[in-house]
């Protein structure tokens, strides 16, 4: 029988996105029931797809993240224990299914027996009727060849290798994954949970578990009250999720919602991206992490016997990619921050103060509508961020970048891009060379406009004040509603 899948559920099956998804049942290709769809159904939609092919959400999921630019993570299977429970689940549910299957059995048996026994009796014709449909039908369905679901098949695997979570209420979907704790699991399919030192210290990522069984897998200090654990409060960033999971747990929602931080970061590395851009590399304490929504900014600042070296940038990674923070530092005499860092005097190892975070320049999450990233120059850096998130979040819309550079190496990250595009069937981009930044705003927003002109959609726009003012400008005369644009000055 065919199995009922939610559509974030079959697009980790099939390793594809939840636009795409949508995007076939627009279309008429996938009949959806109250935003369900049935493993028949796709299988019929992607009628090559086999269990060898199980592989394809790993290898398209190692896509994105090579795409996303993010560090290689455990992905590997659950531990013993978790999986042993697991398998135990699922092989209570097959003795149930077999304990139904047997009572069926004799009560088909059953049946015939009385119907052998009504053929001598006052109404053999009736039961001599019914006798040969229930042959014929016995026979009909047992001999059927009915082509193996392979969806379903790859569900039951996919049961065993990572836990469905539902949060409430935000009715947020995502995977547990190998040993990996919730807290990390939530991060990683972009979402904001409430956390502070993701190492058991704080209690800020206390959720009450509604429904399923958790188990913990590191070691944690909070003490959770008896009351509390009585209520089904867990410490997210210490457990990890053994059966599927309801979730109740704090979200930030806006900006509002992310406390003020000051915290010192490690250099990683720092890279040459163009002559005048340099990659900044930084990774937070393993018990401090940097809490921030993708498309904010952060203050930089190193103290030194030569005085104290301040700038502030947007961060150019996603929340999703754990204690990493990147940032695309311009080369500007009149800035001290870029100044240190390009005369070569900051190196890895070296502490960096973070501040913030800073603005509102962040996802409307809950937008369904395609989404449209006009940036110029290291305008990149916060699109990028945006870009990454909206990908983590699954957002069921399109992506359309258009990248302006105004200087002969401007397209710093171009390979990126590509990465992107390649890996990500609802995603697409632009590049444009234009020294003029008026002129360059003007042709970006014309640009970003031929994409999907039908269908609703919302513009982030980033720049230096010149540029945007074209930008936005160009969009507005257009038509585009001002309420569905956001501007972010460099
Ligand atoms: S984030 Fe601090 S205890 Fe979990």
């Amino acid at each position: 029988m065919s199995q009922m899948l939610t559509l974030s559920r079959a697009a980790h099956l099939l390793g594809t996105t939840r636009a795409v998804l949508q995007r076939h049942i627009a279309e008429g290709r996938l009949p959806s029931y109250d935003g369900m769809v049935t493993s028949e159904d796709l299988q019929k939609l992607f009628p090559h797809l086999s269990l060898e092919d199980a592989g394809a959400f790993e290898r398209v999921s190692q896509i994105k993240e090579q795409a996303f630019g993010k560090r290689v993570r455990e992905r590997v299977l659950p531990n013993q224990e978790v999986l042993a429970e697991r398998l135990l689940a699922q092989g209570e549910e097959l003795e149930e299914t077999r304990r139904t299957l047997a009572r069926y059995h004799d009560l088909i048996e059953g049946l015939h027996e009385r119907l052998e026994r009504a053929l001598t009796g006052p109404h053999a014709a009736l039961a001599r009727e019914l006798r040969a449909y229930l042959d014929e039908e016995l026979a009909r369905a047992l001999g059927a060849e009915e082509p193996k679901d392979e969806v379903a098949v790859m569900n039951e695997i996919l049961r065993v290798v990572a836990a469905h979570v539902k949060v409430k209420p935000s009715g947020h979907e995502f995977f547990v994954e190998g040993n990996e704790t919730i807290l990390a699991a939530a991060l990683r399919a972009g979402l904001a949970p409430s956390y502070g030192c993701a190492n058991g210290n704080c209690g800020l990522c206390k959720a009450r578990i509604v429904a399923g069984s958790v188990r913990q897998v590191h070691h944690y200090d909070y003490p959770l009250s008896e009351k509390e654990r009585a209520q089904g409060y867990t410490l997210l960033c210490s457990h990890t999720a053994v059966t599927d999971l309801v979730v109740e747990m704090l979200e930030a929602n806006s900006p509002a919602d992310i406390p003020p931080q000051e915290i010192v970061a490690k250099v990683k590395s720092i890279q040459p991206l163009a002559r005048d851009i340099a990659l900044l590399h930084l990774v937070t304490p393993r018990t401090h992490r940097f809490r921030f929504l993708a498309g904010q900014r952060a203050a930089l600042s190193v103290s030194g016997q030569n005085g104290n070296f301040r700038g502030e940038y947007p961060i150019a990674s996603c929340p999703c990619d754990d204690r990493n923070l990147l940032f695309h530092i311009p080369r500007d005499e009149e800035e001290d921050f870029a100044r240190l860092l390009f005369s070569g005097a900051l190196k890895s190892g070296d502490a960096v103060s973070l501040f913030g975070p800073f603005g509102e320049f962040v996802l409307d999450k809950e937008s369904r509508d395609d989404l449209l990233f006009v940036a110029c120059d290291t305008g990149f850096a916060p699109v990028k961020s945006l870009i990454e998130h909206a990908l983590s979040l699954d957002m069921p819309g399109s992506l359309f970048l258009v990248w302006v550079a105004t200087h002969p190496d401007g397209h710093y990250l171009a390979n990126q891009c590509r990465a992107w595009a390649d890996a990500i069937e609802t995603l697409d981009y632009r590049l444009i060379s234009e020294s003029d930044l008026e002129k360059a705003g003007q042709v970006a927003s014309e640009t970003a406009l031929t994409f999907a002109p039908n269908r609703p959609r919302f513009a982030y726009l980033v720049g230096p004040a010149a540029f945007l003012a074209a930008a936005e400008r160009t969009l507005i005369d257009k038509g585009m509603p001002p309420a569905r644009i956001k501007t972010e000055v460099l």
